[in-house]
């Protein structure tokens, strides 16, 4: 019997999309699930594929795949992906490449690396984007692995994956956990992303009185501009989308409760170890935590309510541009946060990434894909050893550009009594980041005052100490 080429575990959505997608490309794709009767239906949906093939033992789905075994894992993050590694260990031989396409957390993938390499096995962590249809029709993809087990996989990842300018959304990104960290940080920045469009959505709704028809306009058009992405592209069509019921606007019936599963926490808890500030990344994720405290803002708003601004002079077209601006340089500032991040990482873990090609797998397949990831793109190829997006030129010129009226939106929302945590602390990060005398000094002279913590001088060398009560 012809043996099959991949082998693929988890057929909930992501993993039956990718199965497919392996097929369509030609790959002899056979499935593995659990349930079995999650394979026949699979089977019975799909097997007519001439390159698809299902097992419903783990023994006989090993024993029927090519050597070296390349088998895809997309099951839940977290303890099942060791459950299945302990099933699947004893059926392996050496050599064969086992790849965990969930969002598991990279320090997981570092310690599963080491074990499955003690044991003679490739491992491959691998950050899959772009949710079902990226799965089903091209997604990015960010393998973390040793180059060996990486050119064994590399002529597939590329055949499944998006393509953009006609090059593949995938690379090899680095050993170990390297893969899930880029994802991690990926959803990092989707997390400010859909929060800065959020809190946009909110100020035309809230604060310039816009109806919803008339903001999925705005965001239409500004995605035929230097805003462009997935992101706004659907949130432009999610506000054109009536509720069948009631006929009202869908987003007006949904509960403004966000959920989250974990990857955005994730990635402020190592900008917190790192010590690299993420703060517009970071503010999403407490966003989402404030969401879910519903019934309490329900009732604070009884004790405030009298408080909010409301004005009917703005002059709408203008903070329009003054939005579209804000929406854009908050951008820069999420996405520099989320590659200063990587940067770091990449040295602490010893991971020799490359963030412009990083940013040229995020062109296409992933959700957080943006025309302005080829500018990106481009500023760390010519400059590689740049410390922050925020030093290239062609960024530096778009906030300066911004800087006046992203300042106007946020002391209006500010006076609206409007919270817009992640443009607000996006144009703190910037100020902050620019500004070349803090105000450390007054934190250092505390530290000194209570702990005799010293501080450094602006003229001498050293640490020093001042007797403050003396
Ligand atoms: C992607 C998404 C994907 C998933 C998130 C949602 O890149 O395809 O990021 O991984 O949709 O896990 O995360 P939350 O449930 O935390 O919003």
């Amino acid at each position: 019997m012809c043996k099959s080429q991949f082998g693929l575990i988890g057929l909930a959505v992501m993993g039956a999309n990718l199965a497919r997608n392996m097929a369509d490309k030609g790959v002899k794709t056979l499935v593995y699930n659990r349930t079995a009767a999650k394979t026949k239906k699979f089977l019975e949906d799909f097997g007519h594929s001439p390159n698809l093939d299902g097992a419903f033992t783990l023994k006989d789905f090993v024993n029927q795949l090519e050597r070296p075994r390349k088998i895809i894992l997309l099951i839940k993050a977290g303890q099942p992906v060791d459950d299945m590694l302990d099933e699947l260990i004893p059926l392996l031989d050496a050599g064969d490449i086992i790849i965990d396409g969930g969002n598991s957390f990279f320090k997981d993938t570092q310690r599963r690396s080491k074990r499955m390499k003690e044991l003679g096995f490739e491992y491959v962590g691998m950050g899959v984007s772009g949710g079902e249809e990226g799965a089903l029709h091209g997604p990015s993809l960010m393998p973390g692995c040793g180059r060996q087990a990486y050119d064994h996989i590399r002529p597939v990842l590329e055949a499944i994956s998006a393509k953009a300018e006609g090059e593949p959304c995938v690379d090899y990104i680095g050993t170990d956990g390297a893969g899930h960290y880029v994802k991690m940080v990926h959803n990092g920045i989707e997390y400010a992303d859909m929060q800065l469009i959020s809190e946009v959505y909110t100020i035309m709704r809230h604060v310039l009185k816009m109806d919803v028809e008339e903001i999925a306009e705005v965001f239409g058009k500004w995605n035929q501009g230097r805003l462009s992405s997935y992101l706004i592209e659907i949130t432009a069509a999610i506000l054109q989308k009536k509720d069948g019921k009631t006929g009202k606007p869908i987003v007006d019936i949904i509960l403004d409760k966000a959920g989250q599963k974990g990857t955005g926490k994730w990635t402020s808890l190592s900008a917190l170890e790192l010590g690299v500030p993420t703060p517009t990344m970071t503010e999403a994720v407490f966003a989402r935590d404030m969401s879910s405290m519903k019934e309490e803002r329900v009732e604070l708003d009884k004790k405030y309510n009298d408080i909010r601004f409301a004005s009917d002079t703005l002059d709408k077209d203008s903070l329009l541009a003054d939005l579209e601006k804000t929406l854009y340089a908050s951008k820069i500032c999420a996405y520099a946060q989320g590659f200063n991040l990587i940067g770091t990482a990449g040295e602490v873990y010893g991971w020799h990434l490359n963030l412009g090609h990083l940013a040229k797998i995020w062109r296409n397949g992933c959700i957080i894909r943006a025309a302005f990831l080829n500018v990106v793109s481009d500023s760390f190829d010519s400059n590689p050893s740049m410390k922050n997006l925020l030093f290239s030129d062609f960024f530096a010129s778009a906030l300066k550009e911004a800087r006046p009226g992203w300042g106007r939106i946020v002391s209006l929302a500010a006076e609206a009594g409007v919270g817009i945590p992640a443009l607000s602390s996006a144009l703190a990060y910037f100020d902050a980041y620019h500004t070349p005398v803090g105000n450390a000094n007054i934190i250092q002279a505390q530290r000194d005052y209570f702990g005799a913590h010293t501080y450094e001088r602006v003229d001498k060398e050293g640490h020093f100490h001042t007797d403050w009560t003396g």
